[in-house]
């Protein structure tokens, strides 16, 4: 298991793999799974504004490709002042494996904002809400 130390630090390195030409906004994430395993991502942008992806998305969806869902909290980190706290759309990609996951935000001193997804994802909506799911 990483220590809470560690994770922000594997967030923090993936600062250096942002591709943000167009924002100059680099972010980093770094996603942990109930067994330890350590999913890492960056934010990858595009000419078509609309097709790049946050970091927080890029971590949750590798780690969906190779099996886990099961997770427990995920660091983002960001070089602003302010902490960088995860987009609606990030944050519903969360809520869908793992409703109950910390999110640690982190400002360009490494210093923490720690929150429960639940807190920034009030009356999210989730399968609950479609009949067909709930049968
Ligand atoms: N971004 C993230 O990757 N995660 C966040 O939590 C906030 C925003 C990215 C998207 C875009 O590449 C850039 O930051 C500016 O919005």
């Amino acid at each position: 298991m990483m220590t809470r130390e560690e994770l922000k630090a594997a967030a923090i390195d993936m600062l250096d793999r942002a591709y943000c030409p167009y924002s100059h906004f680099p972010v980093g994430a770094a996603l942990e799974c109930s067994d330890g395993t350590v999913f890492t991502g960056c934010n990858i942008e595009n000419a078509v504004y609309p097709v790049g992806i946050c970091a927080e998305r890029t971590a949750v969806f590798k780690a969906v490709s190779e099996g886990h869902t099961d997770f427990v909290r995920i660091v983002v980190a960001g070089r602003s002042d302010d902490y960088c706290v995860p987009c609606g759309s990030c944050r519903q990609v969360l809520q869908e494996f793992a409703p109950n996951i910390e999110v640690i935000c982190l400002n360009k001193e490494g210093q923490e904002l720690a929150l429960p997804l639940k807190a920034l994802l009030p009356y999210g909506f989730d399968n609950s809400f479609l009949p067909h799911e709930a049968e």
